[in-house]
């Protein structure tokens, strides 16, 4: 048993925003892959699934955070599609978020996309911030691969400061148009009232460490109630993608939000028509920072627990849908269970 049963629930960080705008590149940057390149005309289509754990967070994010003041196992990254006919899916993923980014273009800003993230952060009262991505596109910019924000801000021309504040205010603007009090990060004192806005770039990686460290921080401030919760009760999650995987037949890839699984669980799982009861033939889960979309070795496991993403193999999966709701049945009454799942 590798589990710690008294270790925090992983914080889930759901990524919303206008198409084209950043959200897969910027996740990218910090799992130091490529997604983006296996990518249906570089269009994200699915809902994707990256566990970071706290020691890249803090090796990233450099002087900004130390690891020590934080009890969390890291960050799992939700990716959305920004697309606009993917509604549900970005539904979907900002409803099983703790916190979130939004991404917005400095230039593009605020576009339809991204006012419907903004609906769904509202609506489920889920705390973000605001990534202002691609700063590097500033006319004249002079890049610092990797730096924090200070620091290349301060080596940028005058002229060039004053472009990307105005660019940086205009989003500020928009945000207060939507009834939403947001302030450049480093003056925001309380980060439940006020959204921050972190200048980013996620091709050169400026603003990245800052990123991270407001992350953390916001997690490790607000969520750490929701996070004590014990992650040994009985598995519940949401169905990213029904998969046919080499050798194990129909799988589903799944985000574990609350609870354990376990490799010889009974688990209930919404399908087309009733929901399907099953056995769990294996767990099968992404390296670190791989995306479970795209990840092809998986590692066989014995239990997993709250948050992460897992493809989980059993029998007859043929007719489970992507949204719908896992669970674990453990020493409940079957019957309850399958009730509970017809009912999400
Ligand atoms: P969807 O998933 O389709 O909603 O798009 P996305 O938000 O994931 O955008 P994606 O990461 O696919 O990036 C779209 C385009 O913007 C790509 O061509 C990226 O290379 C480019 N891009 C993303 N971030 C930056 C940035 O910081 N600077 C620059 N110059 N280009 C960027
Ligand atoms: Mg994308």
């Amino acid at each position: 048993d590798s589990r710690d049963p008294t270790s925090l629930r992983t914080p889930i960080v759901a990524v919303l925003g206008h198409v084209d705008h950043g959200k897969t590149s910027l996740l990218d940057k910090i799992r130091g892959s490529a997604v983006i390149e296996g990518e249906a005309g570089a269009i994200t289509q699915h809902i994707g699934a990256t566990a970071v754990p706290l020691d890249i967070v803090s090796s990233i994010a450099g002087d900004l955070v130390d690891p020590d003041d934080f009890d969390l196992p890291g960050l799992l990254f939700i990716d959305t599609p920004g697309h606009h006919s993917f509604t549900t899916l970005r539904s979907r993923g900002g409803a099983l978020a703790d916190i979130a980014i939004l991404v917005v273009d400095v230039n593009d800003g605020f576009q339809p996309q991204t006012l419907e993230a903004l609906d769904i952060l509202r609506r489920s009262e889920t705390p973000f911030i605001v990534a202002a991505n691609k700063i590097d596109t500033v006319p004249g910019w002079d890049e610092t691969e990797d730096s924090p924000i200070n620091a290349t801000y301060e080596s940028q021309t005058d002229r060039v400061q004053g472009r990307l504040d105005e660019q940086l205010y205009e989003i500020i603007g928009n945000l207060s148009d939507e009834g939403f009090s947001a302030d450049l990060y480093w003056r925001v004192q309380n980060f439940q009232r006020n959204v921050g806005v972190v200048p980013v770039s996620a091709m050169t990686g400026e603003g990245v460490p800052d990123l991270l460290a407001v992350m953390m921080g916001l997690s490790q401030r607000y969520m750490k109630e929701e996070m004590e919760i014990d992650v040994t009760g009985p598995g519940v999650g949401t169905v990213l993608e029904v998969k046919e995987e080499k050798g194990f037949g129909k799988t589903i890839d799944i985000v574990l939000y609350d609870g354990t699984i376990k490799a010889d669980d009974q688990i209930v799982v919404g399908g087309q028509n009733d929901p399907i009861v099953t056995d769990v033939r294996a767990l099968l889960q992404p390296r670190p920072l791989a995306e479970i979309r795209t990840e092809s070795r998986f590692e066989k496991v014995d239990e997993v627990s709250a948050a992460a993403g897992i493809k989980v193999a059993a029998p007859d999966l043929g007719d489970a849908m992507a949204g719908a709701p896992v669970r674990v049945v453990c020493d409940r009454d079957l019957e309850d269970v399958v009730r509970e799942v017809e009912a999400e």
